[in-house]
Order: structure tokens, then C-alpha cells, then sequence
């Protein structure tokens, strides 16, 4: 179907086979061919001078009012929208520290900390609108599959709406924090005795069957949500784009996102450049870096391992979603060790800053980028850090007690007797 003569507000698109249909369709993918949905929407009414007084306006809210870093964008993410579903989220703080620029080269690296949404991570700007969604469309339940960060927000979100979740996570690849918080919000979660892959085939599958609204990143109205981590960095810049804008990628939802709103940012006047973007994957998930490196000619699935289990993903499910990001900004997309992801969030956290693994690959990767001459230490870069440090204590706690020999930025504790002199040894040792 095409929208013949008036467009409505929004409307949805296949990206494969350019079918169109409503808003308010519920089906997660394309009826026609099964290809990738794309939420699309009329121009603005209003210049870009009036969005950006308008956005402007809403981030001085009055106290006590609901301030969402999302819905501030509502224009642009899900202008039809009314009865919405906000923790509120976003609001995220953009960072700098002397440390991290040190370690990667950069003169004036800044962080985009999206660890400091709601459930502790990126997710609730999409879950936020999926939710919202899933209201608007009157769904009986939502489900995911998830390598933890979603499954979480999703719960979260799901029991503010008063509707039933459905998660499915690998058994024994979660780290425990967002394990913890998936059960403690009350979604039903079901351990898969497989890996993230095998969770999302599942779950499509089940959706489908019991007719469950499907809210993980295939869902084109989470991508509109995740839009806003680009919004808001980009009016915190007062609509100054950097010259990179450097992310970790998994499932390549985030990647698809960000490409979206920068786009969609240059068309509507917001901006009057694009940045490039730079897409980061563990080296042992890294199906889409080397799709990258032939030119995207063949698209891979590998069996995904890495320490940064929210990106253990082999067969990333936005991948032509991304793949036009990536061309559109002239971006890059690369692989970095797990060794200097650990290296990485080390410093992250031992500047007091802190993220979750995954996050840190953005940081590795801003490294490389200098290392291997693609980015000028001078040049202007935000990294996205996805995920609060508390996500993976488990790994924290390997990393500075465990580990031999001890990494680089280990911090080990030491066991005492109850003795002051026990206290001057070491300081004495030190
Ligand atoms: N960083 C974190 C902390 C994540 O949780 C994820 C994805 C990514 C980066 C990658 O984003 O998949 O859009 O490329 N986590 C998903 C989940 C897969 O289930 O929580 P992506």
C-alpha cells in the first residue's frame, strides 16, 4: 500500500520493499515481504528556528513538572502521541574528564552518560515510546528477547502501564545486575538455554503465536525514542554537531537511531552539518565491522563472545537500517579487544565516572580512531556511554579481586586483622 493523496502525521515504511501503512499497525515487520519497519513523519509545521525555541522552552520546565529528555522532542519522535508512558527519562549529563582524554589521545573528549536514565541505561528513551505504543495500539502484554539492558527497561515501563512482560534472556550471559532488575520489576523471565540470538528468533516467533506486541529494537517506534540521545547532545552543543559521534554496537538498533536523527536533524534545518559516525563492536561480535570492511557486500552472522555480554550479538537484526547510517554520515565501523574494552572502562571508572563494559567499547574505540590516524586528536567527539557501572558488579568484581595476573587498573582489596597497626602496614607498604 502506498499513502496516495493527503500523508498523515506518521505513518510507517518498509525499508526493504517500500510498503506503507498506518501508525497504529501493530505487526512488528513488514506483511508484505518481512522486511524492517520505519516510523516516518510529515515536516515539522514549524521552522527550525520555532523546534529549537520550542525544545529550548521545554528543557526550563516549570518545577514540578514531567521533564522527559524524550517527549521535549515530541515533534520529531511521536507528535500524535497523547496518553504517554514517562518514568520521566533522559536528561543525561554530557561529561568530560582529563583522565579519559589522556588515555585516548583526544584533546577535549566529551560523554554522553546515558547510564544515568531511569533503569540505568539507553533503553528507557525507546522503551518510553514503546510503551507508549503498545498503549496507543491497545496491547494485552509486550515482550523482548535481551542481553539484559532492555529486558530491564522493559519491565520497568510494562509495570508503570499496568501491562504483563515477557522477557527472554540467555541463561548464565546476563550480567546480574540487569537480571536483578528484570525479576524485581516483575516481568516473566525466561532463561534461553542458548545465546542472545536464539532469543530473538524465539520471541519473534512467540509474538507472533500469541500475539504479544514485540518491543525489542526491530520495533521502529523504540528507534524513535533512542532518536533523542542524539537530540539532546545536540542541543546541550546548542546545535553545534561534533565532528564524530562514537557509540558501541550490538544489536545496531542504537546505530540505526542515530543515523535517523541525524539525518532527519540536517533535513529539518536543526543542524547545518552532519557528523560522522563511528560504530564500535567487541572483536569477537564484530559480524558488522566486517561487513564494513568489504564495503557492506555480505552481511555475516558469527557465534557472538566477549566480556561485554550486552553486545554478545551474531546476527544484528537492524543491520540495512545501520548500514544506511553508516553510509549517509560517512561513518566507520570498527572492532576493538575485549583487553581494551577492560582497559578502557578501567579508566572510566577510575575516573569517577564509571559504565558499564559494553559502553566502554565507544571509549576503546575513540582510541583506535586516533591510533590509526582516522581521527584527529583535535577533532570534536562525544562518546556514548550506554550503561551504569552497578549493571555488571559481577564482572567489576572479577576484574579487581580475581583476575591473573592483575589487569592494568586493578584495584585489589586488602584483608585486615581488626588492628590499627594492620592499617599502617599497608599504608607503609604503599
Ligand atoms: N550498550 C549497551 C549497554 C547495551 O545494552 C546495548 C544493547 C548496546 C550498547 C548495543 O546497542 O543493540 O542497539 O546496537 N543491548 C540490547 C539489550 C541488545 O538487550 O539490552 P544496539
Amino acid at each position: 500500500m502506498k499513502f496516495q493523496t493527503e500523508r498523515p502525521v506518521t505513518w510507517q515504511v518498509c525499508i526493504a520493499c517500500a510498503n506503507e501503512t498506518t501508525e497504529l499497525d501493530p505487526h512488528p515487520r513488514c506483511q508484505t515481504c518481512g522486511g524492517l519497519l520505519e516510523v516516518q513523519h510529515r515536516p515539522p509545521a514549524l521552522t527550525s528556528a520555532e523546534l529549537i525555541q520550542r525544545f529550548t522552552e521545554r528543557r526550563g520546565q516549570r518545577p514540578g513538572a514531567p521533564a522527559s529528555g524524550v517527549w521535549r522532542f515530541r515533534e520529531v519522535v511521536l507528535p500524535s502521541a497523547h496518553d504517554i508512558v514517562s518514568h520521566p527519562e533522559g536528561n543525561t549529563p554530557l561529561l568530560h574528564r582529563e583522565v579519559i582524554d589522556h588515555w585516548t589521545g583526544a584533546e577535549r573528549l566529551l560523554l554522553k552518560h546515558e547510564g544515568h536514565n531511569p533503569t540505568g541505561s539507553f533503553k528507557d528513551r525507546g522503551m518510553t515510546v514503546g510503551v507508549t505504543q503498545a498503549k496507543r495500539i491497545r496491547a494485552r502484554a509486550v515482550a523482548c528477547a535481551s542481553t539484559g539492558n532492555t529486558s530491564a527497561s522493559l519491565a520497568a515501563y510494562a509495570a508503570q502501564a499496568g501491562l504483563p512482560a515477557l522477557v527472554l534472556v540467555p541463561a548464565d550471559q546476563v550480567a546480574i545486575g540487569k537480571l536483578a532488575q528484570t525479576l524485581a520489576y516483575g516481568a516473566r523471565t525466561l532463561l534461553v538455554r542458548g545465546d542472545f540470538d536464539d532469543c530473538l528468533r524465539l520471541v519473534e516467533e512467540a509474538s507472533r503465536r500469541l500475539g504479544v506486541y514485540l518491543l525489542n529494537s526491530i520495533n521502529p517506534f523504540r528507534i524513535e525514542g533512542q532518536k533523542t540521545i542524539i537530540l539532546e547532545l545536540l542541543q546541550q552543543l546548542a546545535w553545534q554537531p561534533p565532528d564524530w559521534i562514537v557509540l558501541p554496537a550490538g544489536n545496531l538498533g542504537n546505530t540505526a537511531a542515530f543515523g535517523k536523527a541525524l539525518l532527519e536533524a540536517y533535513r529539518w534545518g536543526l543542524i547545518p552539518r552532519l557528523p560522522r559516525l563511528a560504530a564500535v563492536q567487541a572483536a569477537g561480535a564484530a559480524p558488522f565491522a566486517r561487513s564494513f570492511a568489504e564495503d557492506f557486500q555480505n552481511r555475516y552472522a558469527v557465534r557472538a563472545e566477549t566480556v561485554a555480554t550486552a553486545i554478545r550479538i551474531g546476527a544484528p537484526a537492524s543491520f540495512e537500517r545501520a548500514v544506511h547510517a553508516i553510509r549517509e554520515t560517512d561513518g566507520v565501523v570498527l572492532a576493538v579487544t575485549d583487553e581494551a574494552i577492560l582497559e578502557a572502562k578501567a579508566v572510566v571508572d577510575g575516573s569517577g565516572v564509571g559504565c558499564e563494559p559494553a559502553s566502554a567499547a565507544s571509549v576503546a574505540g575513540v582510541r583506535d580512531l586516533i591510533q590509526r590516524g582516522l581521527m584527529a586528536p583535535d577533532q570534536h567527539a562525544v562518546a556514548v556511554l550506554t550503561g551504569h557501572i552497578l549493571k555488571d558488579p559481577g564482572l567489576l568484581l572479577r576484574y579487581h579481586r580475581e583476575m591473573e595476573p592483575p589487569p592494568p587498573g586493578a584495584n585489589r582489596p586488602i584483608e585486615i586483622a581488626p588492628e590499627l597497626g594492620a592499617i599502617e602496614a599497608v599504608l607503609g607498604e604503599a
